[in-house]
């Protein structure tokens, strides 16, 4: 059992794709479930953006602006090993959801447009890998357009990102003439992805290689191709899971070319699901008992049962349908008797999940983000952040009847991490508090569609919220009641500080010292 265990968990490569938008993250994502077999045909995920039938009518935010909202995760299976592609939204506002996605990976790819390279929200992702320790995997998009030198793309890389490159495979060719992908370690070239398995070839000055290419461009090929056989950094596994160092392809996602290049890569040298740091020790991914966090809850997948899936990685042992579950925040214990796993846009019952994976539950409302399962243990999984929000509503509702109700939703909306919820101490109305201003669209579209609540949002008096707390009880007692009007709790009762700006926030850290002002909570 054991072995099988640790066998099953070693084939598990957990990852999500960060990028820029319309470097090609859902081409990509799109090519990686088709040749995984995930989907029959390609254009699937693509259809999302104008998909007849939608999830639930909220999703219309999404098609209409062409973004995707949701976080979702795609299982498909290539070459032995298990791939749980973790998918993020694309655009900023919605970031604080793709960082708590990135607290369930244990590896990233980085997708760059070969023209463009390194953008501002590759930059910002990156960085959020970074502090995670997350090994990066880079696939250098588009070289089917007219690109950067692939030179000058590493150089960027290592300039911008301060990470050292080893390019695995040389583009042979670029735009019109390109031919294919030589792999520089392996000695094989692959002409596209429809071809299974590489070719062994003799360097680049071989036929399959620069003979691919037109006789004008073969000289500067070889050159180049020689060159950064020579002179570029070869892969050091050690230093790549150690987030030192990334191993780059190049490719095209869109005409097939490095996608299985990259597939393998990650099979290959991606990082099996590590283990996981949690309030009372390491757990490792092989021990035999249940641990798992939710990082993501999303309401209403199936608008016709009032649903919320819970989003599970499981950290350790086995999830298996119809077991008994502790939730340590409660202490209770529930029984997970529908769980779920996701293959592109169908759901199946999962019978047998190990660590890595990712599971759907199914509940109403007693799973929140942060929380940690186990099978008895009680300890805690931490880092799934919290952001302190950047714009704070009040919300207006024209019914005051309806306030009851309001309260009920906003506080469903918080638990799904939708929007913060506070709550000021003084009896004033509830504040929320988001990340990006389409949140704000998202959070009054499903008050209206799923709880028929119109709302509007009027300007709150604070612009700034930070968490605060103190070593010894008193002072943090006393900072309250003096700025009681400033006061608000969240949806853990924990006290955050409310301020108009930031200069006053500062004016007032200052005359308060042993206060800490968090800009991050972890939940829990
Ligand atoms: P995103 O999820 O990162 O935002 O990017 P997405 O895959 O939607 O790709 C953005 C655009 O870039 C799309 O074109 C897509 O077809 C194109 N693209 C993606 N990969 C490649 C590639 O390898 N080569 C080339 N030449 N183009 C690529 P679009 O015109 O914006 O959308 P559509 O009309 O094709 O759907």
């Amino acid at each position: 059992m054991a072995s099988q265990l640790a066998g099953d968990v070693a084939r598990r490569r957990t990852f999500a794709i960060i990028s820029h938008p319309d470097a090609g993250k859902t081409t990509l994502t799109e090519k990686l479930l088709l040749f995984g077999g995930a989907i029959q045909l390609a254009g699937e995920v693509k259809a999302k953006r104008n998909r007849v039938q939608s999830r639930s009518d909220w999703m219309k935010i999404e098609r209409e602006r062409g973004i995707s909202v949701v976080t979702s995760v795609m299982t498909f299976e290539y070459g032995g090993n298990v791939f749980n592609l973790l998918d993020t939204p694309g655009h900023e506002d919605f970031s604080d959801d793709t960082y708590r996605t990135l607290t369930a990976v244990d590896a990233a790819v980085m997708v760059i447009d070969a023209a463009k390279g390194i953008e501002p929200r590759t930059l910002k992702l990156f960085e959020v890998c970074r502090l995670r320790d997350i090994p990066i995997v880079t696939f250098v998009n588009k070289m089917d357009r007219e690109s950067r030198d692939p030179f000058e793309i590493l150089d960027e890389i290592e300039q911008k990102l301060a990470l050292d490159t080893a390019p695995v495979t040389w583009p042979i060719g670029r735009a019109k003439t390109f031919a294919g992908t030589w792999n520089m370690a392996a000695g094989t070239v692959r002409r596209e992805d429809s071809q299974i398995d590489p070719v062994p070839v003799n360097g680049p000055e071989s036929d399959g290689v620069s003979g691919l290419l037109p006789e004008n461009e073969r000289e500067t090929f070889i050159e180049e191709a020689t060159l950064a056989q020579e002179a570029c950094r070869p892969f050091d596994r050690q230093a790549f899971l150690e987030g030192h160092l990334t191993p780059v392809y190049f490719g095209s996602a869109l005409k097939n070319y490095g996608v299985r290049d990259l597939i393998e890569a990650l099979g290959d040298f991606a990082p099996s699901p590590r283990a996981q740091e949690s309030d009372k020790r390491l757990i490792e991914a092989t021990e035999p008992a249940l641990t798992a966090f939710v990082f993501k809850i999303q309401a209403n997948m199936d608008p016709n049962h009032r649903d919320r899936i819970a989003f599970v990685r499981v950290c350790s042992g086995s999830l298996n349908r119809g077991m008994k579950a502790k939730l340590v925040r409660t202490g209770k214990s529930m029984t997970l008797s529908a769980p779920q796993f996701f293959f592109a846009h169908q759901r199946q019952l999962a019978d047998n999940a190990v660590a890595g994976d990712v599971v759907g539950i199914p509940n109403h409302g007693t799973l929140r983000i942060g929380d940690t399962l186990t099978e008895g243990e009680d300890l805690l999984f931490r880092g799934v952040p919290n952001f302190a929000p950047e714009i704070l509503r009040r919300v207006r509702l024209g019914d005051a009847m309806k306030a009851k109700k309001l309260r009920e939703a906003l506080q469903q909306m918080a638990e799904e991490g939708v929007v913060q919820l506070f709550i000021p101490e003084d009896g004033s109305p509830a504040i929320v508090g988001v990340v990006g201003a389409l949140q704000l669209d998202v959070l009054k579209e499903r008050l209206k569609q799923e709880y028929g609540l119109p709302v509007d949002f009027e300007a709150a008096r604070f612009n700034v919220c930070r968490w605060i707390s103190h070593e010894e009880r008193g002072q943090l007692e006393a900072f309250m009641q003096k700025h009681r009007q400033a006061i608000a709790r969240d949806l853990d009762g924990d006290p955050v500080f409310l301020a108009e700006n930031a200069f006053s926030l500062n004016y007032e850290a200052d005359r308060a010292p042993g206060m800490t002002f968090d800009e991050i909570k972890d939940y829990q």
